[in-house]
């Protein structure tokens, strides 16, 4: 969701930061803008609705000189998407030019206020109340530019990232954060820096980066110095970290789509995902996060899953994996609605949090009022250094690298693959399993990526049987047990890139109405494996055959009871009940993808959907 880079240094800004906004593509936007200060002190901003090449055109034969600028892609949350909404936004006397991820909630009445004072506003977004206040800071109190943030962020309730320059000194860049992700790059050459919503657009030049903090405000210096302080004017030390990522994970290598590498990449993805993790001597499982705070899992009550979207699926099957090998109490819950809703939080509540990017807004103001409430917290994030990771009191990373396609694939995996090594970790530790059943699981978990491999290769018979499918409007998925969260996350990557309707069921529940739906033109995807209920998911088959559905099946490899009942059918390889969603889950992807490619969809960038959303 948004974008945002900028540079200060000796290059010419405007490739790097058009190179930056390309990498920034895939969190999803609707407008692109720029701001550069030339050699002769002026400010040009230049901005489009659409895409950065849109922004490229646009601005082919204007001014792009300057060592200094910012750049954003823009999701609209005020003010629909058009060029006039576009950041980067300028203050009253154009001095200033700012750009922002995130919302000002107060915004109107901060903009009731200015207008009183003679301020006028050329845009329908939050964000240009926010550079008119910090000019009108810097007015009214005729102080300097950093102070004048600091003060108008004082003022601020709402998430903000912004990055702000001012063409009167082109030798200073001034950053700031809150409730939204913002990273400093520190240059190679020492006397330069960039700043991104994340490593994608700064990783090609420095691996050094300083992760901004809560209320944190930054001032950049040409001479290569830095300044961190707070709200509270108390100076930080910036700490400078290594980025673990590397330039090749950002490209597409010899797929058309980030997503096709990211559902190709994950056999690899999972084995680094549980490197270090499986130790194959002693057939057990060790993960630092449940070693190091023993104590707490043991004595916990109850465990709680935060998540959206597809990380919430990935909950429901962990929920459904720990209390069967632990015994300890499950609830899943999303974010948005536990937040809101004044729940019950113990101090022996042990809270999951599940985010690929870290940064999903919601689930890190769950985790906040868990840990307000005394709960533990465990993150399992994908990228390093990310908000929730660091909120967290401990977790896991997934280690599966940046996932670029909008739709989750490889995080989703991972995240599953991830559950299961707490839940059988701390089985371990409470004794909840015999010793010879941790070790049956553990080396079948180690085969998954094999197994996954061996799924992999339906990827052309998908691709055919996906052309039959375009002419539908509607989809329905069903599964039992382990693999109705599968059946919910089919559904969900049918819809993100298709945008074809689909619902995912407990195969039973069909009865209870979906099969109202049911008639000839209508295809049931339902997984249907022969480890878990498949007697009664057999039935649930006879239902939807007796109304004429479509069925497209998925069974494990040598299955033709349930083959002979379906219309096309697509084998998965046998393995131990619950880890089947983790190969279960793979076809679909690539059902989807393949539908959505048939259809002409932008399947790595879908309409109106962001990687990460970070604003509630
Ligand atoms: C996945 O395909 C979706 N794009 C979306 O549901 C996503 O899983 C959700 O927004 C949560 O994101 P997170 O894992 O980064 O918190
Ligand atoms: N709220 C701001 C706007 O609508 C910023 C949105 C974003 O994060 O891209 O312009």
């Amino acid at each position: 969701m948004c974008g945002i880079v900028g540079y200060l240094g000796s290059r010419e800004a405007y490739p790097i930061l058009i190179k930056g906004l390309h990498r920034l593509e895939y969190r999803g936007y609707d407008s692109a803008g720029i701001a550069l200060i030339n050699k002769s002190l002026e400010l040009s901003v230049y901005k489009t609705k659409g895409k950065v090449e849109d922004l490229e055109n646009y601005v082919s034969g204007k001014d792009v000189g300057g060592t200094i600028g910012i750049a954003h892609t823009r999701w609209a949350t005020h003010g629909e998407p058009n060029s006039q909404n576009a950041h980067p936004h300028y203050s009253q006397s154009g001095r200033l030019a700012l750009i922002h991820n995130g919302i000002i909630e107060n915004y109107k009445v901060i903009k009731e206020e200015l207008i009183s004072k003679g301020y006028t506003f050329s845009s329908d977004t939050d964000t240009e109340v926010l550079i008119q206040l910090i000019e009108y800071m810097q007015i009214s109190h005729n102080t300097n530019l950093f102070d004048a943030v600091q003060l108008a962020l004082k003022n601020v309730i709402g998430a903000y990232a912004i990055a702000i320059i001012d063409k009167s000194n082109p030798n200073q860049l001034i950053a700031a954060r809150k409730g939204s992700p913002l990273i400093i790059g520190v240059g190679d050459k020492e006397t330069e820096f960039l700043i991104g919503s994340d490593a994608t657009p700064i990783v090609e030049y420095t691996n050094k980066v300083i992760y901004l903090e809560e209320e944190e405000i930054a001032i950049m210096h040409r001479d290569g110095s830095i300044t961190v302080k707070n709200l509270s004017n108390v100076e930080q030390t910036p700490i400078i970290k290594t980025l673990e990522m590397n330039l090749s994970q950002l490209e597409k290598a010899n797929f058309p789509h980030f997503m096709l590498k990211e559902i190709f990449e994950q056999p690899e993805a999972l084995r680094t995902s549980m490197l270090g993790r499986l130790n194959m001597e002693s057939k057990t499982v060790r993960l630092s996060g449940i070693i190091d705070h023993r104590d707490k899992f043991l004595k916990a009550n109850r465990i709680i899953i935060c998540a959206c979207g597809t990380s919430w699926h990935a909950g429901l099957i962990g929920k459904y994996i720990i209390e069967e090998l632990t015994r300890i109490p499950v609830e899943v819950e999303y974010s948005s609605e536990f937040r809101y809703r004044n729940p019950v939080i113990k101090s022996n509540d042990i809270v999951i949090a599940i985010s690929q990017s870290g940064e999903t807004a919601d689930t890190l103001a769950a985790i906040k009022l868990a840990k307000e409430n005394g709960a533990f917290i465990y993150g399992i994030c994908n990228v390093v250094g990310s908000s929730i990771a660091r909120a967290a009191d401990t977790g896991s990373y997934l280690h599966v690298g940046p996932e670029i396609g909008v739709a989750s694939t490889k995080a989703f995996t991972a995240q599953v693959t991830t559950l299961t090594l707490i839940a059988l970790n701390i089985a371990e530790e409470k004794k909840t399993l015999s010793k010879e059943r941790t070790a049956e699981l553990v080396e079948e978990l180690q085969r998954i990526p094999e197994k996954i491999n061996e799924t992999l290769q339906m990827n052309t018979r998908i691709k055919l049987y996906s052309q039959i499918f375009t002419y539908a409007k509607n989809f329905i998925y069903l599964g039992r047990g382990y693999n109705y969260p599968v059946a919910l996350e089919g559904a969900l990557k049918l819809k993100e890139i298709s945008y074809i309707h689909a619902e995912g069921y407990p195969a039973a529940e069909m009865k209870h109405g979906p099969i109202a739906l049911i008639d000839e033109e209508m295809p049931v995807v339902v997984i249907a494996p022969k480890r878990g209920m498949y007697e009664k998911v057999l039935s649930n088959i006879q239902e939807v055959k007796a109304r004429k559905g479509k069925i497209i099946s998925i069974v494990t490899k040598g299955d033709t009871t349930v083959k002979e009942l379906s219309d096309f059918c697509l084998e998965i390889p046998d393995t131990e009940e619950c880890f089947v969603p983790i190969l279960s889950v793979v076809p679909l992807q690539l059902l989807s993808y393949h539908i959505a490619i048939a259809k002409g969809r932008n399947v790595d960038q879908p309409r109106n959907l962001a990687k990460s959303v970070t604003v509630e």
